[in-house]
């Protein structure tokens, strides 16, 4: 572990010195309402492919530029009808969209990753939105860890994973939906979801008036739509076990509802665990509450004195979808 303290800072004079950095090539971990990203100029390819060297990035995984409006969105890539239609709903806010890149675009080649598409988003995050408004350039920012390591979802965690490969932490709380944005294909004419999020599969079709596909949890016959789809993702450094309806000595408990009758194998109950070896992600089994908590838990849990950590079930409905998508990642190791 990097102790970066030194490089942590918080309010206005934070969000000048961010801008001020990424103009001039450098990168900067920003605090968005998902996860932290870690952001670079989008239209300077140096920097962005510095990111891809400090997360360790395989350089076919294409990044999400972040934009402050929806006038240099539509600079950069092709918006048709459904995307102004789903930017009116939901941006700013926790989704991503995906369309063809325009010819024009000054968005380094690098963030799509030699595909013809860009995946874009306007963060929701007020700090993040100032920075951008300071920037006058987009964005590039996937999430601020080492590839397939665990989402930060606070700037303890960014500072933990990254340390002094970043030029400047921005500190931005915690984040308020705790799961990264819903990747959308807008490409073809019904959109298909490529990664789920806080914004659903349902929420969109309520919006559109009708059903759009999944392109995420493909059977292995299916070609992945999305890059980042065929990589094992969000790992803690212990074992991660789902659906757990009691626990092997060792685990730890990652709750969600009430855990009350969960025991442990060989004698003992979910009580009889110490303070840090017992989480639980909403004790009123609420869907957003336990997105929130997520990472933050699974960073709390992800201790070398744990034979590994045992979560159990959620409702795969609703935000569950999501919950469920990063825990299946994390397990499959
Ligand atoms: O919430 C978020 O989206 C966060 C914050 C920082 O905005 N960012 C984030 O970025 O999660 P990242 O790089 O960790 O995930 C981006 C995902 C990857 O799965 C990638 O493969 C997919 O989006 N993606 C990016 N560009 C794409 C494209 N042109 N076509 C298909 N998938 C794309
Ligand atoms: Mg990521």
């Amino acid at each position: 572990m990097t102790s970066t303290q030194s490089f942590v800072e918080t309010g206005p004079k934070a969000i000048i010195k961010a801008a001020e950095i990424l103009k001039s090539g450098g990168l900067v971990a920003i605090p968005t309402e998902t996860v932290y990203g870690l952001g670079a100029n989008a239209h300077d390819g140096k920097a962005v492919s510095r990111i891809f060297e400090v997360k360790n990035r395989p350089d076919f995984n294409p990044l999400i530029v972040h934009f402050g409006d929806l006038k240099d969105v539509s600079e950069t890539v092709q918006m048709n009808e459904v995307a102004y239609i789903l930017a009116d709903a939901f941006w700013p806010g926790p989704i991503t969209f995906v369309l063809p890149r325009l010819e024009t675009a000054k968005v380094s080649d690098l963030c799509s990753a030699g595909l013809p598409t860009l995946a874009v988003r306007m963060p929701k995050h007020p700090v993040a939105r100032e920075i951008l408004k300071s920037c006058g350039f987009p964005v590039a920012a996937p999430s601020a860890n080492i590839s397939g390591r665990l989402s930060p979802t606070a700037a303890q965690h960014v500072a933990n994973g990254l340390g002094d490969a970043v030029d400047l932490i921005v500190a931005g709380g915690s984040s308020e939906t705790g799961l990264e944005s819903t990747v959308v294909d807008l490409t073809s004419d019904v959109p298909v979801v490529l990664r789920p999020g806080t914004i659903t599969k349902e929420d969109i079709e309520k919006v559109l008036g009708y059903e759009i596909e999944q392109g995420f949890d493909l059977q292995p016959d299916q070609q992945p739509k999305s890059p980042g789809q065929t990589l094992s993702h969000y790992s803690p450094s212990v074992p991660l076990r789902m659906n757990a309806v009691d626990l092997y000595p060792g685990e730890a408990l990652l709750a969600f509802g009430s855990d009350k009758f969960i025991g442990i194998k060989g004698g003992g109950a979910a009580a009889d665990l110490s303070e840090h070896s017992r989480r639980n992600l909403s004790e009123q089994s609420d869907l957003y509450e336990a997105a929130a908590n997520l990472f933050q838990m699974l960073h709390e849990l992800d201790r070398a004195d744990h034979k590994g950590i045992a979560v159990m079930p959620i409702p795969n409905l609703g935000v569950g979808v999501a919950i469920n998508d990063r825990l299946r990642r994390a397990s499959a190791s």
